[in-house]
């Protein structure tokens, strides 16, 4: 059997800190996609309470996401495979009806409790199989769709805590051998018993702290030593456990193959153009200035919930009944690159 460990899935965060004017560079997330990384979409707005919000409003975080990251990093629809609910509070039935209808893959956003036993990735064709901790899970059956869930980290002293993200657990007083032989206890767990993909999601935080990042690469340089361990994507992951191959296939497997590029995403510009933009949330009288990078034209305003494109037309944006036979999966996959052409 083969480790899976997956470390690049890139999610995209709109904004980082409400408080702060944000900066967004779509250039960066161009080369990302073009160097092969996976972008998945995790909100516009990150707001809070999302989980308990209705249809409409999942599709507009979600889907206008998506939008921006075709408009403004040419990423296309068909590649977005992934979602994540801010705060890893999922939004019960609602989220998973709108990955349903508009073409997503999977979600990750089911945070499972520290247990001794790691759990694999799983479709959502039956019931939850661990406590739901956010208690905002889904509750009916989408089958088919993939719960990519986010197994607790911690070590057997608990010394540093447990967490989902990595850089919530603590260890910043740590040194960078301390960091390693935190994270190998912690890989060990799947790698010696059930082999469940170890994914590893990170905030920028990790990687302010220098004893934290050289930890992570000496823990990066140890995997690299063990012959059945491959470094992958979300997608990547799912594809091997739909269709297992052997770690001896694993050499030739294409859709594993790093060198053949199958990504759509074209190479980016040298040099962004660098937008300032004028910024007012919808139901505020406030504006401030917002920037963001990107290979592509500046739009007027910073893109935002009904205005992907930064138009400065609010509420432009209609994902419902746009298209003949609405977000049916096909069609619903295309909406992105069809709002392009209007
Ligand atoms: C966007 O990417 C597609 C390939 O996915 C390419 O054909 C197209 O020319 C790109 N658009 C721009 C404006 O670069
Ligand atoms: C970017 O710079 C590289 C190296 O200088 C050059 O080879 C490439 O053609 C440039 N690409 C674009 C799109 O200008
Ligand atoms: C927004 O502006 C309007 C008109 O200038 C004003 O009547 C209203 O009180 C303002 N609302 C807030 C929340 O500041």
């Amino acid at each position: 059997m083969n480790s899976i460990c997956f470390t690049f899935l890139v999610f995209k965060i709109f904004h980082f800190f409400h408080q702060h004017p944000s900066c967004s560079n779509y250039q960066q997330i161009q080369t990302l996609a073009n160097d092969g990384h996976e972008i998945a979409v995790e909100t516009i707005s990150l707001q809070m309470g999302l989980q308990d919000k209705g249809y409409e409003e999942w599709v507009g975080e979600m889907i206008g996401m998506r939008s921006i990251l075709k408009h403004f990093s040419n990423v296309s629809a068909n590649e977005i495979n992934g979602m994540r609910a801010p705060f890893l509070k999922p939004g019960r039935n609602t989220q998973y009806k709108v990955i349903e209808d508009f073409g997503f893959i999977y979600d990750s956003s089911i945070s499972v409790p520290p247990s001794p036993i790691p759990v694999w990735p799983y479709t959502l064709d039956y019931k939850i199989p661990h406590e739901c901790k956010s208690g905002t899970c889904p509750t009916k059956s989408f089958p088919g769709i993939w719960e990519v869930p986010l197994n607790a980290h911690f070590v057997e002293s608990y010394e540093g805590g447990h967490c989902p993200y990595m850089d919530q657990c603590v260890l910043h007083n740590h040194d960078a051998e301390e960091v390693f032989a935190w994270l190998q206890e912690d890989f060990e767990r799947y790698y010696y018993q059930n082999k469940a993909p170890y994914m590893m999601p990170f905030h920028t935080n990790w990687f302010q702290i220098k004893e934290l990042e050289r930890g992570l690469h000496k823990f990066l340089d140890w995997t690299q030593t063990m012959p059945d361990v491959w470094f992958v994507t979300i997608t990547q992951a799912l594809t091997w456990i739909t269709d297992p191959k052997t770690n001896k296939q694993l050499g030739g497997y294409e859709p594993w193959n790093c060198k053949s590029k199958n990504t759509q995403t074209p190479k980016p510009c040298n040099i962004s153009n660098k937008c300032a933009l004028s910024f007012k949330e919808p139901t505020s009288n406030i504006s401030d200035t917002r920037y963001m990078e990107t290979c592509f034209d500046c739009p007027a305003v910073y893109p935002w919930l009904g205005d992907s494109h930064g138009s400065g037309i609010p509420g432009r944006d209609n994902y419902i009944d746009q298209s003949e036979g609405g977000p049916g999966s096909s069609a619903g996959r295309d909406q992105g690159d069809e709002e392009e052409q209007k």
